[in-house]
């Protein structure tokens, strides 16, 4: 028998043993000499200890590192070698250390640190990377300026900031504004720029550039556009001009995650920047503008102003997520664009605060930081934000964020920092609200009310489930927008903020001739589950009605979830009074085709796996997969006469074009594509991939014939076609899975890791292949077990490359209590399987511990 628990417990980091580091770091030098399995790297590094600090321990991060020398003040030293770095005797006065370690960026999978990818070298430092090139205090409040140079045949060799000289195979960089160690950056290799330039609001021109492997120069421009609009965006809101003399930005095929903010020197998955009408979706094209805007705005939110330590990586991530949500709401559309938003906070934070992974958007502990990249600290962060700006109102908010730039820039901060700026620019007490930094889970409000003698009153009552160390918690401040409507539907009462502090809590209109509708949590103005006992009559009539384009929205999505609940539950058939209002929304031409593209996609099949067991039922994932199919039919059938115009009305033609409107309008088409293949065999589906001239309308038609099991040859050509290009192979491979049948889907992602293309190396193709099968609700779940097992074997065969893309990936596994007792000891076994495995790596035994501990 083999121990589950490793041999020695990983350590855990706690926020309240913080302690400064005992030195000034004034200066780096660093000097890379180029090899792919033997590149050597020399530090020169000032130090000075810090004033009052009495005799620090010098101690210097360093994994994997091959030492070959070094020296203090020039004589040579021979420091003591511990797990994780090293320490050394240093003298008490400012001191000039200096090392030279040696690293093999080929064998390095990881891909933390300096690696290579397709034959380039490129780095990826945030969070802890950077202690894999050099010895070095690697937290982020050690800051200072670097200057780098590069040796090395490849054609072009970037660093951050400004370059300042080169010559026959090197180059030299200098980045004056200091900053910490993981927002270091490397890149060298093969490459060909799209270039540009912009003129920031002081007058100075910035040198642009994307750089790319060759062939890759005509996939550059949108992302450019999305660059020079973030960079006027972010001079407009809020006030802050660019800082250096050239912004670069990479793209890297292998990296795992979405890209990276460095320093003057932006690195990015290629997914996450390459766009062209052909290879690209709408939906490629709205997150390339996302991405690029929100690693932009990090260059004030995370570079000038950073993070004290990792606990507070909220502090960074959270408001640029609120920052890049602002932008794309003032680009496109802002009602779409926080309907799609609250829908992603659906789907992957509230399961993430209602199982076992949930932490505090702050967290108080980690044993690999890694793993706090969550929907928890990026999104609820942001969503934290939001309820922060409605509390004090626009005003207040932007002299609190100027306040937060005036006083802190150049300096590692904590949450308390930023919450006092707004206590110091309101007059507010935030101690209350802080708790939403603090306490982990999704709060529930329940909603009750009465009609007396013409006031209305809202009673409000507040309660938080226990989460993983946090059985009690406390009632935060929860900002609910309200209005009201009149029986005629007109409205009655305007947005109004209630600001409820206690457990339990009401509030009164006055002078109403009627008892009114409200329209409660307008805007989803925070981030809670509201309970309330409605009819849906009154849904239907708020999704007439509402002026509040989210609430009606969410009237609407609350029908669906109502209709599907009973189908599975009572065997009802579909909902004759949503299905009514449904048809009446998707001819009314008057509407927004985005908005109406919202309406008519369903919750998910996991979203409602969630409600379910919320009521207290352990969901049957193909009963909810056999409601979805018999709810689409059905409105397929009764739409049926007015399916060929609305496709015909919903068709976009001309030259491709990705803007919001178009995008939404693609959007509509597309769903009333795969009501009409469960109509007519696939016909127009297959009659759009021959026309087909952007992917959005190509793999939308593959979509319904690879669903209508009527698409073998088109998916052949789409093979054929697209076998040169990774990212569009990724597509292919995730389609693949995601329209299999729930009892073949296992089966499919099986063959697909057999096949050619499909390699371990890649995190995007691990991803296409693994998140497809644990997004196929009905499939990953299906009862025999074999999604479950699939998953937890290429867990096990990843970890030993790249740890931190398999401990992302175990969260598949943390709604697992949402089920069966037969479920529920398939995954155990799993989860234990993962758990045993020798040499499993701190990341992924940290994520298996926390889902199996649940
Ligand atoms: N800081 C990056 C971002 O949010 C994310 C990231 C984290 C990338 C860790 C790589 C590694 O923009
Ligand atoms: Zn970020």
């Amino acid at each position: 028998m083999k121990d589950a628990a490793p041999e020695t417990a990983p350590e855990t980091f706690y926020l309240k043993d913080y302690t400064p580091f005992g030195f000034e770091v004034q200066s780096v030098e660093l000097t890379f000499r180029l090899a792919p399995k033997a590149t050597r790297v020399l530090s020169r590094i000032h130090f000075a200890p810090k004033p009052g600090a009495a005799n620090p321990e010098f101690f210097l991060h360093g994994e994997q590192l091959t030492l070959i020398s070094a020296a203090v003040d020039g004589a040579p030293v021979t420091p003591t070698l511990t797990e994780g770095g090293l320490t050394c005797d240093v003298p008490d006065r400012p001191f000039v250390w200096e090392a030279e370690v040696e690293i093999d960026p080929q064998g390095n999978t990881a891909l933390e640190g300096l690696y290579m990818s397709n034959g380039m070298y490129c780095t990826q430092c945030e969070a802890e990377g950077f202690r894999k090139i050099t010895y070095y205090p690697d937290r982020p409040d050690v800051m200072s300026t670097f200057r780098v140079r590069i040796e090395g045949d490849e054609p072009v060799k970037l660093s951050n900031g400004n370059p300042t000289a080169s010559g026959a195979g090197w180059a030299e960089w200098h980045d004056p504004w200091p900053k910490p160690a993981y927002l270091f950056a490397l890149v060298a290799g093969d490459l060909v720029n799209h270039p540009d330039s912009f003129t920031t609001m002081s007058g100075k021109e910035v040198e642009l550039n994307i750089w790319v492997r060759p062939g890759d120069e005509g996939k550059c421009a949108f992302g450019m556009e999305a660059l020079k609009k973030s960079m006027k965006w972010d001079e407009d809101v809020y006030g802050r001009e660019y800082d250096l003399d050239i912004f670069n930005i990479v793209a890297v095929d292998d990296f795992n995650m979405g890209a990276m903010e460095n320093k003057g020197l932006n690195i990015f998955n290629s997914s996450c920047v390459l766009a062209s009408p052909e290879t690209s979706t709408d939906a490629n094209f709205e997150r390339i503008e996302a991405i690029i805007a929100h690693e932009y705005f990090h260059n004030w939110t995370g570079n000038r102003i950073t993070c004290r330590d990792w606990f507070q990586l909220c502090l960074k991530e959270g408001l640029t997520v609120f920052r890049d949500a602002q932008f794309t709401a003032d680009m496109r559309s802002a009602p779409v664009k926080r309907i799609s938003d609250v829908i992603d906070l659906r789907a992957r934070q509230f399961p993430e605060d209602g199982g076992p992974l949930a932490h505090p958007v702050r967290p108080e502990q980690f044993q690999e930081i890694n793993n706090f990249y969550t929907a928890t600290i990026y999104e609820k962060g942001a969503e934290v934000i939001g309820m922060l700006k409605r509390l004090v109102g626009d005003e207040d908010y932007a002299k609190a964020v100027t306040l937060y730039f005036d006083r802190h820039d150049g300096q590692a901060c904590t949450i308390e920092d930023w919450l006092k700026v707004f206590e110091d620019a309101t007059g507010r007490d935030l101690s209350q609200f802080k708790r939403w930094y603090s306490q982990a889970g999704t709060p529930h409000l329940k909603v009750s009310e009465d009609y007396t003698d013409g006031t209305y009153t809202l009673t409000f009552e507040q309660s938080t489930p226990p989460t993983p160390g946090q059985p009690d918690k406390d009632p935060r401040v929860i900002p609910i927008a309200v209005g009201l409507l009149g029986p005629n539907g007109d409205e009655v009462c305007a947005t109004r903020v209630l600001e409820m502090t206690e457990a339990k809590q009401s509030f009164t209109f006055d002078g109403l001739a009627a008892k009114p509708v409200p329209s409660v949590l307008r805007e989803f103005s925070a981030p809670v589950i509201l309970e309330r006992d409605t009819s849906n009559a009154e849904r239907a009539f708020l999704l007439a009605h509402d002026t509040d384009p989210f609430n009606r929205w969410e009237a609407g999505n609350a029908l669906a979830r109502e209709a599907r609940v009973a189908m599975v539950l009572e065997g009802a058939a579909p909902d004759a009074d949503y299905l009514d209002a449904l048809q009446k929304l998707l001819r009314d031409d008057s509407q927004d085709p985005a908005f109406r593209a919202l309406v008519l996609s369903p919750p998910s099949q996991s979203d409602i796996a969630q409600t379910l067991f919320e009521r207290g039922h352990a969901p049957d994932p193909q009963k909810i997969f056999d409601a979805a199919e018999t709810f689409a039919q059905t409105l397929a059938q009764q739409l049926a006469d007015s399916l060929p115009r609305l496709y015909a009305d919903t068709t976009v033609s001309g030259a491709y074009s990705p803007d919001a409107i178009s995008c939404g309008k693609r959007d509509l088409n597309g769903r009333i594509l795969s009501l009409l293949t469960r109509l007519d065999g696939g016909q127009q589906a297959a009659r759009q991939y021959e026309d087909a001239d952007n992917m959005t309308q190509q793999y939308a038609a593959l979509a319904c014939l690879l669903k209508a099991e009527k698409g073998d040859a088109q998916s052949q050509a789409f093979f054929d076609q697209w076998k040169g290009d990774r990212l569009v192979m990724d597509k292919w491979f995730a389609l693949q899975i995601a329209s299999a049948a729930p009892e073949t889907a296992a089966s499919v992602a099986r063959d697909l890791t057999q096949h050619d293309l499909f390699t371990l190396k890649n995190p995007n193709r691990f991803r296409a292949v693994m998140g497809a099968l644990a997004g196929h609700h009905a499939g990953f779940h299906h009862a025999s077990g074999a999604g479950y097992r699939l998953l937890a074997e290429n867990l096990i065969a990843l970890d030993k490359l790249n740890p931190q893309t398999t401990a992302r990936m175990c969260a598949a596994f943390q709604t697992w209590k949402r089920y069966d007792a037969d479920r529920q000891a398939l995954i155990r076994t799993e989860l234990e399987r993962i758990a045993g495995t020798e040499g499993l790596s701190r990341d992924t035994t940290e994520m298996v511990t926390r889902i199996l501990d649940a």
